[in-house]
């Protein structure tokens, strides 16, 4: 399915803890060869601008809706906006979220919620390495940017997924791989 056939709701502007999620109107997005006007949401904690909703970011994150097989047990690391869970929603049996910060899932997840999906606070490292769950596509989206740097990070979360995997067919997708990987050999 398209993922631009799967409109979702703005989650609101609010603050919780550190985190926030503000909008922005932006009059000249540079986007598929034109510019475009677009209001997005943003979340961000004192530190970290950790994710937006625009269409360059939507991009980046549709690999999880072609990967997903249908009726799968979905296993997602790091709720954010809640985009990849929204668009899953329809094709996975279940859908189960790992996010460590409690102000996210407060900002963002009864938007969201449906009868598929679960949430766990939790550190996704510790629940790859403890949970006896196993899961048909996993996918992971913990980190904020596509630096080189996140090639480790991503490396040691795929050998944990090993861990959660249903059997050979079962595939774990990471935001932004080829990406870290191409920068990584430039380093
Ligand atoms: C870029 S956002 C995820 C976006 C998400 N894919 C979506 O569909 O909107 C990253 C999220 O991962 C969370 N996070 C960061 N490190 C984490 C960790 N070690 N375990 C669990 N969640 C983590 C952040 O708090 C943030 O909510």
């Amino acid at each position: 399915m398209s993922t631009k056939k799967l409109k979702l709701k703005r989650i609101p502007e609010g603050r919780s803890g550190h985190f926030s999620i503000i909008h922005r109107y932006h009059p000249h997005l540079y986007f598929n060869g034109k510019y475009i006007r677009y209001t997005g949401a943003m979340l961000i904690d004192n530190e970290t601008m950790w994710m937006s909703d625009g269409p360059e970011e939507r991009l980046t994150m549709s690999s999880a809706v072609r990967w997903c097989p249908n009726n799968a047990d979905v296993l997602i690391g790091g709720l954010g906006l809640g985009i990849v869970p929204r668009w899953l929603e329809q094709k996975a049996n279940s859908i189960t979220i790992v996010e460590f910060s409690r102000d996210v899932i407060n900002l963002v997840y009864d938007y969201i919620k449906t009868a598929k999906m679960k949430i766990i606070h939790d550190d996704i490292n510790n629940y790859l390495d403890k949970t006896e769950e196993k899961f048909d596509f996993v996918y992971l989206d913990t980190w904020p940017d596509l630096d080189a740097s996140r090639l480790d990070e991503i490396t040691h979360l795929k050998k944990l997924s090993k861990n959660v995997l249903k059997n050979e067919n079962s595939r774990v997708i990471c935001w932004g791989e080829n990406v870290v990987r191409k920068a990584a050999t430039k380093v």
